[in-house]
């Protein structure tokens, strides 16, 4: 989720990829830097921190050259540091790279590397690619980069410049977005439109190992084969503005549709049939897991909400008591944790001053705590003693939904991780548990063709004061997660609740009219969600229901039902709470309000 640019042509490429890397600034800010050819050298500047540092730098010790990359990162592999910033060289310093994505196989392309010969300064999976280019370089650089793509796993966008052969500038994708723009005489290439669009408005969409080869003199886009492929060029006709939301109105929606990806890339490496769990930067060990009496998982907002999942998902597969909370509450309660209790937070942003406090508090009394964050070198990602990267990419709109999907396949992740090691499940139902993971972005990515019904419901409720979502079990827990994007984005009142509990007080609230959202993909429970549907109907609710395809007869319950694709109800979190995040978004732009930037609230709470 980092920011690429590039540039050949007759004019000083410094400034160039400098503009065209504030542009991408949103996808990531941890460091950011240039290579450029000159006089058949390769400059290299890169620095951590945002990108102004490296115009400091800059603007001290400019570079010349009409050829060179950019970038700007969100760490992934290795912390926000100047060695692991983009550019990266081989040894020799004579090829350089910027990329975005993961190279989910670099450890054992490393390994060989490094057996003959190799060494390597980062700690990043991307310094193995222009090491490999050099390995396979034998003099035509598009055939080496070509050589080593085949051997690199995993999703990526590359940008290839080398003093071999000055006037190339090479670049290649697999399932990360890239783009070349045409000038007059010139070429661009971008990981996303805003970085060229001030530059030329004509590009070609690369697809998947479409291998492009700039010169001054022209450009060709070849397959693997190196046979020429023709293509059209496309006209952008959006504005920067909506170029930097990818086209989308909002960034929430935009985030909202890189769901299927983000939970795609979270599971990358780590989740592979027939292969234990693989969690590189989680050191706990079999013998201290099964030490493990109890399990706390604290948190904040949204991401409290994935704990809550957490909970019952870990206490399922893994047989471990869980408790969880919010961790304004856990840090003042005296919790009884020790060296027998294992400590979870969950923080998108990795700073959240009340779950920092717990970490700091469970290590002082001994407790282990793994975190699982989205930001590399965050504070929770330093002090904690395992971390588990949700590989969500940067979220810009206030109200977490990327992150949120990501933290849920944490917490399945972790769980499925203590079931294999305290054995508490057969490898088949590991195995069973493992494909069906594999589905979930398929599955996510069919919720968000069919948004008309969602709509249809946002026009006939937006107008209303108050809502109630109702859920049993994991059901619950996402009904407490669409409620709160419903108060965040579209200032209506709602409330969630257990549907059982429903009884015992909220019921009198409800009345002709009233709107209420039951989830029902818990096949378990559903015939006990369908009579709590039947309570609130007899006293006059408008019930609109989710539920799973097969299970059709909610339809003589509830006023309209939207169906979503089968999957395992232990899963159905990750696709129930798309509707409800695309319904509180759809509320929230019919009431004009300030969809990524609610009142009142902040992307990240640092203080008390
Ligand atoms: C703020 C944000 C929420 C987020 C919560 C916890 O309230 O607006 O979207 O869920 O903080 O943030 P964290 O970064 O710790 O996940």
């Amino acid at each position: 989720m980092c920011g690429i640019v590039g540039y050949i042509g007759k004019r000083q490429a410094s400034s160039i990829l400098v503009e065209g890397l504030t542009k991408l600034e949103y996808r990531g800010y941890d460091s950011a830097g240039v290579a450029i050819i000159h006089n058949g050298c390769l400059d290299v500047t890169k620095c951590k921190g945002r990108l102004a540092n490296l115009e400091k730098r800059l603007e001290i010790n400019p570079i010349e050259g009409t050829m060179g990359i950019g970038h700007t990162r969100w760490a992934t592999h290795g912390e926000p540091s100047d060695v692991n910033s983009h550019p990266h060289t081989n040894q020799k310093g004579t090829i350089s790279v910027v990329h975005n994505g993961i190279i989910e196989n670099y450890i054992q392309l490393r390994e060989k590397l490094t057996k003959k010969g190799y060494k390597f300064l980062s700690e990043t999976d991307t310094e193995i690619i222009p090491q490999l280019i050099d390995y396979y370089y034998k003099g035509d650089l598009v055939e080496a980069v070509i050589k080593a793509v085949s051997k690199m796993e995993g999703s990526y966008a590359i940008g290839v410049i080398s003093t071999y052969e000055p006037d190339k500038l090479v670049a290649v994708r697999k399932d990360s977005p890239m783009v070349v723009g045409v000038g007059d005489g010139e070429y661009f290439i971008a990981s996303d439109i805003p970085a060229i669009l001030n530059q030329t408005r004509d590009v070609y969409l690369l697809d998947d190992k479409e291998f492009v080869v700039m010169t001054t003199d022209g450009i060709s886009i070849l397959t693997e084969e190196k046979e020429e492929i023709q293509k059209e060029i496309y006209h952008v006709t959006w504005n920067t503005d909506a170029a930097e939301k990818g086209g989308y109105e909002h960034f929430m929606l935009k985030e909202i549709h890189e769901q299927p990806k983000v939970i795609k890339d979270t599971m990358l490496s780590r989740i592979i049939p027939g292969k234990p769990i693989n969690l590189d930067k989680i050191s706990i060990t079999k013998e201290q897991i099964k030490d493990i009496e109890k399990i706390f998982i604290v948190a904040c907002g949204t991401a409290y909400h994935a704990g809550v999942i957490g909970k019952y998902v870990i206490e399922k597969l893994a047989r471990i008591p869980v408790e969880v909370d919010i961790a304004s509450e856990f840090r003042y309660r005296k919790p009884i944790i020790n060296e027998k209790t294992l400590v979870i937070v969950i923080s998108q942003s990795g700073e959240t001053a009340d779950t920092l406090a717990v970490l700091r508090d469970a290590k002082a009394h001994k407790s282990r705590v793994i975190a699982v964050t989205n930001v590399v070198g965050s504070s929770v990602s330093r002090e904690a003693d395992d971390v588990l990267y949700t590989w969500a990419g940067p979220e810009i709109a206030v109200a977490s939904t990327k992150a949120y999907v990501t933290q849920l396949i944490a917490m399945y992740i972790i769980a499925l991780f203590f079931a294999e090691n305290k054995q508490t499940l057969y490898q088949e139902k590991i195995e069973y548990y493992k494909n069906a993971m594999l589905e979930l972005p398929n599955k996510a990515e069919e919720v968000l063709k069919n948004k008309e019904q969602i709509q249809k419901f946002s026009s006939k409720t937006y107008m209303y004061k108050d809502m109630f979502y109702l859920g049993r079990g994991l059901d619950y827990a996402v009904a407490m997660e669409g409620s709160l994007k419903l108060k965040e984005i579209s200032y209506i009142h709602s409330e969630a609740y257990a549907a059982g509990e429903l009884k015992h007080g909220p019921i009198a609230l409800i009345e002709k009219g009233t709107i209420v959202i039951a989830l029902a993909t818990q096949e378990d429970l559903f015939e006990k969600m369908v009579s709590n549907i039947k309570e609130v109907k007899t006293r006059g609710a408008n019930v609109f229901a989710l539920a799973l395809e097969g299970n059709d007869t909610i339809e003589k319950t509830v006023d309209s039902v939207l169906y979503l694709p089968k999957v395992d109800p232990l899963f159905a979190p990750v696709i129930s709470v798309i509707p409800l995040q695309l319904l509180s978004y759809s509320i929230a732009v019919q009431k004009a309000c300030d969809v990524d930037k609610p009142r009142n609230l902040a992307k990240s709470v640092t203080v008390e």
